[in-house]
């Protein structure tokens, strides 16, 4: 039986760095094979291991219909993402997945969308935004709103106004500006562009990803709106060993975040015996 553990190697094509911490990695299986046979859904996430050091689970950032390769954005905070700062193009990472559930794309069909991102949250968030742009016809209308702490800290800064077509807005915001630093958009939290937006609660659905404590206050400004907890979907980070819900380590009451989410519906969290986000 082929062991669930067992990475494969994967070749570094690329290197974006997109803020001090922040690089986006392209990458493809070394085994052509296993490149042209990988599939991911957006929102999954993919553990990624650099021997002697340890795995951490990082979601897929890019397009899933992109077949040639996949990325990465990995803010380097620690023992393996600090080791994959040093890594360069050529270099070999090793991977197993993907792993999780995904956006809820389906429900999504004749709907308006709503994108809610904070920092580096916006990373799991650009694959259903480049399924947004694949597939007009899919939604109705959408809205992405995005925020970061300073002008400097925004992911994907030469791609966020590309993305605006004629179903697609995007709003940008940042919590200051340091002196200096040019800034054409809002200045205050994520929730401040709320004032402004254009989607309102019927036939919306909305995702969202940030720090925990952005998307506690997303969650409540947009039921404060009229929102019902059943729209709105967030995607939760827990730490994590197996990635496989063989461990643990990432249980939430009866659920698991690596199998059962990341992606889970807000009206879920709240039956859970601790409740998550309130
Ligand atoms: C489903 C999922 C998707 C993720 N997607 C991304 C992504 O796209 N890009 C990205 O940069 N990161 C992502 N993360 C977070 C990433 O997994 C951690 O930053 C990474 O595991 C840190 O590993 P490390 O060995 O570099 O740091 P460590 O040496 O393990 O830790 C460094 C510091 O960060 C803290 N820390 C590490 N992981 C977490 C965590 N999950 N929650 C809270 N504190 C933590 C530690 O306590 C320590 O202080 C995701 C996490 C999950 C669960
Ligand atoms: S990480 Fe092991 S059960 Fe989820």
């Amino acid at each position: 039986m082929a062991n669930p553990y067992q990475p494969a190697p994967v070749k570094i094509l690329a290197v974006q760095r997109e803020t001090y911490d922040t690089t986006t990695y392209t990458m493809a299986f070394t085994d052509p094979d296993r490149q042209a046979a990988y599939r991911f859904a957006p929102g999954q996430f993919n553990m990624l291991t650099v021997f002697g050091l340890g795995e951490a689970p990082i979601s897929i950032s890019s397009d899933a219909e992109d077949r040639a390769s996949f990325q990465h954005t990995i803010r380097h905070v620690g023992r393996v993402t600090n080791a994959i700062q040093r890594m360069g193009v050529g270099d070999t990472l090793w991977v197993r997945g993907p792993y999780g559930n995904g956006w809820p794309l389906a429900q999504m069909e004749g709907r308006n969308v709503l994108v809610v991102a904070g920092g580096i949250g916006l990373a799991p968030l650009r694959p259903v935004i480049y399924y947004l742009l694949n597939h007009p016809e899919k939604f109705n209308r959408a809205e992405i709103l995005y925020g970061a702490r300073t002008p400097a800290d925004m992911l994907f800064s030469n791609q966020l106004l590309q993305w605006q077509t004629e179903k697609v807005k995007v709003r940008l915001t940042v919590d200051q500006v340091p002196n200096g630093d040019a800034w054409a958009h809002r200045v205050g939290v994520v929730t401040t562009l709320f004032q402004e937006m254009d989607s309102q609660p019927a036939n919306t659905l909305v995702v969202t990803c940030g720090p925990e404590i952005m998307m506690r206050f997303v969650v409540k400004g947009l039921m404060e709106r009229g929102f019902e907890a059943s729209q709105i979907y967030v995607s939760l980070e827990r730490r994590m060993n197996c990635g496989i819900s063989k461990c643990g380590k990432c249980q939430l009451g009866p659920k698991y975040v690596c199998r059962d989410g990341p992606v889970f519906a807000f009206a879920e969290l709240t039956l859970l015996p601790e409740p998550v986000l309130v």
